[in-house]
């Protein structure tokens, strides 16, 4: 991603931020996974949003209308002795070059000069609540202007929610932003093919989860969540990841995976049989949340809200089940008492970016949000049906399906961004034969 994009973002939000106004966002920290390993590091996404800088211990500030520059960022000093343990470091003179910020600080000095710089700001936008930690600085930082109030320093008055302005933004994808989703979907498709051409009875969910990160790191993307590689019972635990058992013949197998590139995300589900062809009774219910799926997807434009999708899905996997006699009544009725719950018991999407699950809000008020160009958002029914569920004939049991796409809102209606994914059962069978 190019750094004008960064900063048209950042002067988009000191434009509604106004003057007299300061913004404070920390970077992510690095997080001890046991004695002396971390994890993978992954930024904040919003920080990772403004600033595109991606090392921990760092602070952005913006100042609209600052004179000495509006953009500053806090940041670790270079230091050649760290670097050659733990990695590059942009410094103070990269922040500025590199990342395009008007002034840069040692994230050491902070304490020195955070104060000032909120010295005669009205109102402070900040998220509270992200870290504890942070919090209890900032409000020190405060304080420590409101000690000195008396000798004529103007405290600012008022916190003001960051998140408010800025997930409001974010859940509106740009050109730039969309190239990056496209890319990771593009990724991904690939992945979840070689996933089906790979699969076969006797190798284990883990040997296929290998092929994820085979695709994955091969093509510079990394994982944008655990993947869920889950055969034949373990389709029917919704965040299945221990992916340890082997692969049955007549199983279906059901792989939620994804990757991000530069942070942006992939969300796709696919479930196939095994051995490459589906029984008859998994396909019937597999036909079943394709069509929820297809029905769901054509709710997708403009206008339109966005629970939408999810009672079109809801209605259609409601009036398969009744065909089936899984539920038995009218469907306006089981609908109505959420009798669809027994077997599909989460929502039918959620909105897809820097985060798997992205920011934005799903209501305004009390009304669900109208659907408008730029947004994205999975579309991902299921059925699942465990052993032993009461009422139920064993024919049905320990089949769990879901088929899940990335869809894009356009102004004439959709673009579903994974559509190179077979998705039809026929299609899925060629392709595994192929
Ligand atoms: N992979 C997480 C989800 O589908 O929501
Ligand atoms: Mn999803
Ligand atoms: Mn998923």
């Amino acid at each position: 991603m190019k750094p004008a994009e960064f900063k048209r973002r950042r002067h988009q939000l000191m434009k509604m931020m106004g003057k007299n106004t300061i913004a404070i966002l920390p970077s992510a920290s690095e997080i001890i996974r046991n004695r002396d390993a971390h994890f993978p590091f992954r930024q904040d996404s919003d920080f990772l949003y403004l600033t595109g800088f991606n090392e921990p211990e760092a602070v952005m500030v913006l100042i609209p209308g600052r004179k000495h520059g509006e953009y500053i960022l806090f940041c670790r000093e270079k230091n050649p002795e760290q670097e050659t343990w733990n990695g590059r470091r942009a410094g103070q003179e990269g922040a500025v070059e590199i990342y395009g910020a008007d002034d840069s600080f040692p994230i050491d000095d902070i304490d020195d000069i955070l104060p000032g710089l909120l010295e005669g700001t009205d109102s402070i936008y900040y998220t509270m609540g992200g870290s504890a930690e942070f919090d209890k600085r900032l409000i020190g930082w405060v304080n420590h202007i409101k000690a000195q109030s008396r000798a004529g320093l103007h405290v600012p008055s008022e916190f003001v929610s960051l998140d408010y302005i800025l997930h409001d933004m974010r859940l509106f994808k740009s050109r730039e932003e969309l190239r990056l989703m496209r890319k990771a979907a593009t990724i991904n498709v690939r992945a979840h093919k070689r996933a089906m051409k790979l699969c076969a009875p006797g190798k284990h969910e883990y040997q296929i989860e290998a092929e994820f990160d085979h695709e994955y790191r091969s093509h510079n993307a990394s994982h944008a969540y655990s993947s869920i590689v889950g055969g034949g019972a373990n389709g029917c635990i919704l965040h299945y990841t221990e992916n340890t058992d082997p692969l049955q013949d007549g199983d279906l197998l059901l792989i939620d995976a994804g990757c991000e590139v530069e942070g942006y995300a992939s969300d796709i589900t696919r479930t196939f049989p095994i051995n490459g062809k589906y029984s008859k009774a998994q396909r019937e219910l597999y036909d079943i949340v394709l069509a929820a799926h297809t029905a769901a997807v054509k709710k997708v434009k403009p206008g339109n809200h966005w629970n939408d999708p999810h009672n079109a899905a809801v209605r259609v996997i409601t009036r398969g089940l009744v065909e089936l006699k899984l539920l038995k009544g009218s469907v306006s009725k089981l609908i109505k008492e959420q009798a669809y719950r027994k077997f599909y018991m989460h929502r039918t999407g959620h909105w897809l970016g820097l985060d798997v699950h992205d920011v934005g809000d799903y209501k305004v008020g009390d009304q669900w949000r109208l659907l408008e160009p730029g947004m994205v958002m999975t579309i991902e029914p299921g059925i699942y049906i465990p052993a032993k569920t009461r009422g139920v004939h064993r024919k049905w049991w320990d089949i769990g399906i879901r088929i899940e796409d990335d869809v894009l809102v356009t102004r004439q209606g959709y673009e579903i961004l994974t559509d190179g994914l077979p998705r039809k059962a026929s299609e899925i069978e060629a392709l595994m034969a192929s």
